[in-house]
């Protein structure tokens, strides 16, 4: 067995690692491409019986400073034919049969039967499980699909319900869940009960990018306009980690991780939680498949610092250091203390507790580090957050 060996549903793994569904695994060409690299899976990019005409341009993108933030996208979805994919995937299962093939299938909310020949379709092109596309924010939810059908409980049900009870359909049903809903755990534990097998979460955050203020076009400007779409990338990984949370603490089925993994660490904290696998797109588009070798060599390096010898020595293991707030030790006390010798003397730290703190730190003198008056620190850690110089920590009282 190898290190990274991961067994998910059943199904023994190469690497905790697959490409979610989005452009990279547009084409089976494409998806090919990445298994050659190395990657353990790929959502295949969600199939739908309509035509799929894309604007231009459709891709936007916040920084801070030089560093991506996060990314938003009004793609929408696979422009190849359902029948394209599966004579592609065929081809692809024949190559590689150590790989996981997810499908990804949209239909309307009501056309039960679309959604089952579509489920079908993937089944008997080889592929291994398919994700109901519940959640995609752009396009199809002003339609009654997408991410409104992941908002209504009861439609979204009665899909999985139906697909299930399709005897010829015997492949896994995995939803893809969106983050745009008040209680990400109620739905899940709904479709849980119509029978879901799994869930991924989640897909991209619907947003509005804002303008650019020279010209005062939107950002991602079609012409002139622009509308809501998916934000996605390393903005919006605590929300995915809070949904898959929600998830794994209120039903008993599997979870793909997806949303803002950018880098191994990142992965490896959906794994911390208890995901099965890691999805990752935004990720992929900006640095390609060779990515994952990063992956694995960040994986391996913090496998061998905690003496892990497998994923799944640590899979799940953060869970048990999560709790309701009124479970927090509300006894539990620390103070700031400046380190004299790194500081130096910004005075950032007094602004930031005069004004957004608790006015414990002032200035004594030009020429020696702030002082942190110990009665009147809470222990907030603002000014360990805002030092630019690492010279703040916090210590146990
Ligand atoms: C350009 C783009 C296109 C996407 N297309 C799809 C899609 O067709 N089906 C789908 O289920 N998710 C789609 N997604 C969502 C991704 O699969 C993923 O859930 C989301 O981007 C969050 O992961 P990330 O932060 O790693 O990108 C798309 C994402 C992007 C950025």
């Amino acid at each position: 067995m190898n290190r990274f060996d991961v067994l998910f549903m059943g199904r023994p793994l190469i690497n905790p690692f697959i490409l979610a569904s989005a452009p990279p695994t547009a084409t089976p060409a494409m998806i090919e491409r990445a298994f050659e690299a190395g990657w353990a899976g790929a959502v295949i990019k969600t199939l739908i019986d309509e035509p799929v005409r894309n604007l231009s341009n459709r891709f936007g993108i916040n920084k801070i400073g030089n560093r991506m933030y996060a990314f938003k996208n009004i793609e929408l979805l696979s422009e190849l034919s359902p029948n394209e994919w599966f004579s592609g995937v065929v081809n692809l299962k024949k190559k590689f049969p150590d790989r996981l093939i997810v499908g990804s299938i949209m239909a309307d909310a009501r056309d039960f039967d679309g959604w089952k020949r579509l489920a079908l379709g993937c089944q008997e092109a080889g592929m291994d499980m398919v994700e109901l596309n519940f959640s995609c924010p752009n396009g199809y939810p002003e339609r009654g699909k997408g991410c409104a059908i992941g908002q209504n409980e009861i439609i979204a049900s009665e899909i999985v319900r139906n697909i299930k009870s399709d005897h010829r359909i015997t492949l896994p049903i995995i939803p893809k869940l969106t983050p745009n809903i008040t209680d990400i755990a109620f739905i899940g534990e709904e479709l849980a009960k119509a029978g879901a097998d799994a869930f991924c979460a989640i897909n991209t955050v619907p947003s509005f990018l804002g303008f650019d203020l020279s010209t005062l076009n939107p950002k991602v400007n079609v012409n002139g306009y622009s509308t809501s779409g998916g934000y996605s990338g390393p903005g919006i990984k605590p929300i995915a980690l809070r949904c898959v949370y929600e998830l794994v603490s209120s039903s008993s089925i599997p979870v793909m991780g997806c949303g803002g993994c950018m880098t191994a660490e990142d992965a490896i904290e959906f794994l911390l939680l208890g995901t099965g696998v890691v999805q990752l797109a935004t990720a992929v588009m900006f640095e390609g498949y060779p990515l994952i070798h990063k992956l694995l060599s960040g994986l391996q390096e913090f496998m061998y610092r905690h003496g892990f010898e497998t994923v799944a020595d640590f899979q799940g293991k953060g869970l048990q250091r999560i709790k309701h707030f009124y479970q927090l030790d509300i006894t539990f006390k620390t103070n700031a203390i400046i380190d004299p010798e790194t500081c130096k003397l910004c005075g950032k730290c007094v602004i930031s507790c005069r004004d957004g703190g608790y006015q414990a730190i002032s200035i004594m003198s030009d020429d020696i580090c702030p002082y942190i008056d110990p009665v009147k620190c809470v222990g907030c850690s603002l000014c360990v957050h805002i030092c630019p110089f690492d010279a703040i920590h916090m210590e146990k009282n």
